[in-house]
């Protein structure tokens, strides 16, 4: 018997040996993957991932044709944030509303305890010292005091919303699907936003306008990704733009087949685990626009405390032309998408299915989702631009009243002035920022000096005969 069945014990022992060691294996790695998962939903300051000073080496992508730089200095911090955007509405002094003669019914008192954590969205609501009082809890359920435009038990719902809503109320009854599926808002939910910028060629972009376009989404976007076109060197000036403080991604293709959206995305994507341990998540935001939309905060700010899932949604901006001065006679146009990231999965990241799929927008003729600029640009850009691309020059007809026609600073200034578009018929509309509700995004009335171009119309020939008047 002895030696086979030696063999055989041996054998045994060593299958049970390694699967001993198999079991140990996994276990091991299950604990580090579980630790890592947990500090990165943390909001430590462990490791500060600024990354290039100037894409040196290791992050450019594919070897160069394009570049990038990636700087994610700050991680996301729900909870404060919350405490920011919500303030707690405070019982009033129980002996100043309520006389002790006064019989409260036992309910009242039981909501007192329950709703004594009403909290209201700051930025919708008037006036931040009101308190509650027992007479909210006999009439209605108590809520806190909405200014105009904003709705809502704790008025964090912005006018564009309400409006999409309801709007979509009618329409989902028929077809059973909401676009927006909402839940409270509470301090440990907060989606992260996600905007794609697709800037299109870097000599077409005005300065003013992109940084109009960041600094009115600094506070509510997580991650900027910003895409262009460009075959001179980095260009400088969008680091300084977006600050120290900011999350970006930026990518400098050399033509535009490599700047598509999907292989954007895939580099943002790559580059933000890499560099940032940065995992997009199915239920994160996902906000694409271009180089002319500047979309407004509030509803963007809403859908990241209280929607729970978000089919493609686009934006109904005002259509203005050479600058916030004037607006198209359509009005207003539709303009970039947003939509949870599941959704922008199962497109591949192409952007324009996303926008075809897109439901009923957000914002209509009187409430705008945001603002587009179109040839918001200085003439000598318009001109240059004009020139690049063919497909622009055919929308514009040379004026045939002049002698030698033919397209200069002059003549673009001249439409610039009097307001037409260039197409050198369609009469532009002239807006006044003292009468207009919406004239330009608040980042823009709040620096005004910084937004020159875009707020005042160097050429027009009133204001020229205003100032003669004058003297
Ligand atoms: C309410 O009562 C407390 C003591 O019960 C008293 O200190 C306080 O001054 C009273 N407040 C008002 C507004 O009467
Ligand atoms: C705000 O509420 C406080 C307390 O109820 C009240 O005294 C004050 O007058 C209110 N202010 C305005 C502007 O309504
Ligand atoms: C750079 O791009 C411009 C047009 O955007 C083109 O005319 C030029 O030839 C390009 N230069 C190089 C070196 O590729
Ligand atoms: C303006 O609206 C009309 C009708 O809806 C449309 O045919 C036209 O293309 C629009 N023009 C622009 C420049 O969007
Ligand atoms: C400009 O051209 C249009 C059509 O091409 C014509 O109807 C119009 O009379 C011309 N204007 C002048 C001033 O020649």
């Amino acid at each position: 018997m002895g030696r086979r069945s030696v063999t055989k014990k041996l054998v045994l022992w060593s299958v049970l040996v390694v699967q001993l060691c198999l079991i140990g294996c996994i276990w091991l790695l299950q604990v580090d993957y579980s630790q890592d998962r947990n500090t990165l939903g943390q909001t430590s300051s462990r490791v500060n991932f600024v990354t290039s000073r100037d894409g040196e080496g290791k992050i450019s992508p594919d070897k160069g044709s394009s570049g990038g730089d990636i700087h994610c200095p700050r991680r996301q911090d729900n909870v404060n944030r919350y405490e920011a955007d919500f303030y707690r509405m405070k019982p009033a002094a129980l002996n100043e509303t309520h006389p002790p003669d006064y019989n409260v019914p036992a309910y009242v008192d039981a909501e007192m305890g329950l709703t004594a954590n009403l909290w209201c969205y700051r930025e919708g609501t008037l006036n931040e010292s009101r308190q509650i009082n027992y007479v909210d809890y006999l009439m209605v359920s108590p809520h806190c005091d909405c200014a105009s435009g904003w709705h809502g038990r704790d008025c964090g719902q912005p006018e564009i919303i309400w409006r999409a809503l309801m709007t979509h109320s009618g329409a989902s009854k028929r077809s059973g699907t909401t676009p927006i599926q909402l839940v409270e808002a509470s301090s440990g939910y907060l989606h992260r936003l996600f905007y794609m910028l697709d800037l299109g060629a870097w000599e077409h972009i005005s300065l003013e306008l992109l940084e109009l376009q960041i600094q009115s989404l600094l506070d509510v976007v997580d991650y900027f990704l910003i895409y262009y076109v460009s075959n001179t060197t980095k260009q400088r000036n969008l680091k300084n733009i977006l600050g120290s403080q900011t999350n970006y991604v930026l990518l400098q293709c050399s033509s535009a087949a490599k700047c598509t959206s999907s292989l954007a995305y895939s580099y943002f994507r790559r580059q933000l685990w890499l560099q940032c341990s940065v995992q997009m998540q199915a239920q994160d935001l996902l906000l694409h626009g271009d180089s002319q939309t500047v979309f407004a905060p509030a509803a963007l700010k809403y859908l990241k405390y209280y929607a729970r899932d978000v089919l493609p949604l686009r934006f109904r901006v005002k259509y203005n032309v050479y600058g916030l001065f004037w607006q198209h006679p359509n009005k207003t146009l539709l303009s970039g998408v947003i939509s949870s990231l599941g959704h922008m999965h199962s497109v591949h990241a192409d952007i324009s299915r996303l926008q075809r799929q897109a439901g009923s927008p957000l914002g209509d003729l009187n409430h705008y989702g945001g603002w587009s600029c179109e040839f918001c640009l200085p003439p000598e850009q318009i001109i240059l631009r004009l020139q690049s691309s063919p497909h622009q020059q055919s929308a514009v007809r040379l004026p045939n009243d002049t002698r030698n026609a033919h397209i200069d600073a002059t003549y673009i200034q001249q439409l610039i002035g009097n307001g037409v578009h260039m197409d050198s018929f369609t009469q532009l509309l002239r807006l006044r920022e003292q009468s207009e509700k919406y004239f330009a995004p608040k980042e823009a009335l709040q620096h005004s000096s910084r937004y020159g171009q875009l707020l005042v119309n160097l050429y027009d020939v009133d204001v020229l005969e205003d100032l003669q008047d004058e003297d």
